[in-house]
C-alpha cells in the first residue's frame, strides 16, 4: 500500500507519548484562555501564550484592525509586487526600519517565511552559515534548505562559535536568536557581534521573543550599534500581539530580497488591516513602558517564588520561564494536573527540545496579577510532588 509509513509513524509517535494535540479555544490570548464548549467550556489562567505585553486584546489595536478593514478591505488582493502593496504596508516598513536603526525593511506573513526567505535568498553554495544549536525550526530548516554549507555552534558558546568561524566560506553568516524560544535565555549579542566583526562575518538576529520586550523594548538592538546586526528579523505575533514579521537591513539586502526572494514574491501580501493593527501595537510598545515594567515585576515574582518552592527553573530572566523536568511522562502528567486546577501551561517535548529536555514552558505576561503567579507556583510545587510519587 502506498504511503504506509504515514500511519506507522503516527502510531509510533502516539506510543512514545509524543503526539501533539490542538485545542479549540474561544480565545487563546490574554490573562485567561477559554476552551470552546466542545472542549470543556472552562476558563484557564493563561501561562502559555506569547502575548507578553497583553496587547492582543488592546482596544486600540482592535480598533486599528477594524478601521484598516473598512479602509482597505479584508485582504490585500495580491502579492506585494503585483497589487498587494499600499500605504499601511509602506508606513509599517518605515516604522520598523526606523525602530531597528536599519535603512529598509520588508514585511512577511510569518516569521517562518521571513527566516526561510533570508537564508534561501542571500546564501550561495560557496557560503558558510553558522547557527546556534538551539535556533528555531524555521532557521534550522531554512539552513538545511539553502545552498550554503551549514554548521551549528554549541548554544551561546563563544569559543565554539570562534572555531566555526575559522572554517572557509566566501561569505559567512552567523545566526542567533535574541531570546531563545524554549529556554528564555538571551544571546550575548555584543560578544557575538565582535567575533563576527573579527572574522568578517555578518550577523543575523531573530528577535521574535525580544522585540518590544527586552532592552526597553528594543530587544537585542539595545546591546549593540544597529550596524553590528546586518540582518534583523522579528515577528509581530508575540509581544505585539498580532501576527506577521519583518526583516530589516541595508537598502541593498532589502532590494535583493524584493527582487529574488521567492517567499516574498510568490505569496499574497499581509492584509493591510493587519499592518494597521501592528502599527497601533508598535505605538503602544513605544508609548507605554509601564507594560514592560509590569512584566518585569511579574517575571521577578515568578522566579523568586519558584526558587523558594525549589522548582527546577532554567537560567532565564525573560518572559519565557522553563521548568526543566526532563521526563516526558512527568511533564505531560504535570501539565494535565495543572489544567485540572485551572492553569494552562505549555508542555514541551522532543523533538521541539532535545531528548531529555522535556519541560513546562511557562510564559509570564503583563496581564497577570500577583495572585495568579503565586497560585501557579503553589500548584506546580504541590502537583509535582504528586506526579513524581505516582510515577
Ligand atoms: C525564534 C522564533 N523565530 C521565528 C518564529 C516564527 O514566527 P511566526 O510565528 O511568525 O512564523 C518563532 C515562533 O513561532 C520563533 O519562536
Amino acid at each position: 500500500m502506498a504511503f504506509e509509513h504515514l500511519a506507522d509513524e503516527l502510531d509510533a509517535r502516539r506510543l512514545a507519548s509524543l503526539q501533539r494535540q490542538r485545542h479549540l479555544f474561544v480565545t487563546g490570548s490574554g490573562r485567561y484562555l477559554a476552551l470552546d464548549q466542545e472542549g470543556d467550556g472552562q476558563r484557564y489562567l493563561n501561562f502559555a501564550s506569547n502575548d507578553y505585553l497583553g496587547l492582543a486584546h488592546h482596544p486600540k489595536v482592535i480598533a486599528a484592525w477594524k478601521a484598516g478593514a473598512d479602509k482597505y478591505g479584508c485582504g490585500s488582493g495580491g502579492s506585494f509586487l503585483i497589487t498587494g502593496y499600499n500605504h499601511a504596508h509602506a508606513e509599517l516598513e518605515e516604522a520598523v526600519a526606523d525602530f531597528a536603526g536599519q535603512q529598509s525593511a520588508l514585511l512577511f506573513n510569518s516569521g517562518f517565511a521571513a527566516n526561510s526567505a533570508v537564508l534561501a535568498t542571500l546564501l550561495t553554495k560557496e557560503d558558510l552559515l553558522i547557527q546556534d544549536k538551539l535556533n528555531h525550526a524555521s532557521l534550522i530548516d531554512g539552513g538545511l534548505n539553502c545552498a550554503a554549507r551549514m554548521t551549528r555552534f554549541k548554544h551561546n558558546d563563544l569559543a565554539n562559535l570562534g572555531q566555526r568561524l575559522q572554517q572557509s566560506g566566501r561569505n559567512k553568516l552567523v545566526v542567533t536568536e535574541g531570546v531563545f524560544s524554549m529556554d528564555g535565555d538571551t544571546a550575548p549579542i555584543h560578544d557575538i557581534a565582535s567575533l563576527c566583526n573579527q572574522h568578517d562575518a555578518w550577523l543575523m538576529v531573530d528577535d521574535a521573543h525580544a522585540f518590544g520586550v527586552t532592552g526597553n523594548g528594543r530587544g537585542s538592538l539595545a546591546q549593540v550599534m544597529p550596524q553590528a546586526i546586518r540582518i534583523y528579523m522579528a515577528t509581530f505575533g508575540k509581544a505585539l500581539g498580532v501576527g506577521g514579521a519583518f526583516v530589516a537591513a541595508s537598502n541593498t539586502v532589502i532590494e535583493y530580497l524584493k527582487q529574488f526572494g521567492r517567499h516574498y514574491i510568490y505569496t499574497t501580501s499581509m492584509p493591510p488591516a493587519q499592518a494597521c493593527a501592528v502599527l497601533a501595537s508598535l505605538s503602544l510598545v513605544k508609548e507605554e513602558p509601564w507594560r514592560r515594567e509590569l512584566l518585569e515585576k511579574n517575571i521577578m515574582l515568578f522566579r523568586q517564588q519558584a526558587a523558594d518552592a525549589g522548582l527546577p527553573l532554567g537560567d532565564s530572566s525573560t518572559a519565557i520561564q522553563p521548568v526543566l523536568l526532563g521526563d516526558v511522562a512527568i511533564t505531560m502528567a504535570l501539565a494535565e494536573r495543572l489544567k485540572e486546577r485551572g492553569f494552562w501551561v505549555g508542555a514541551i517535548r522532543p523533538p521541539t527540545v532535545p531528548v531529555g529536555g522535556a519541560r513546562l514552558r511557562i510564559t509570564i505576561s503583563a496581564s497577570h496579577e500577583a495572585q495568579d503567579i503565586a497560585a501557579l507556583v503553589t500548584a506546580i510545587a504541590e502537583e509535582y510532588r504528586v506526579v513524581v510519587e505516582q510515577q
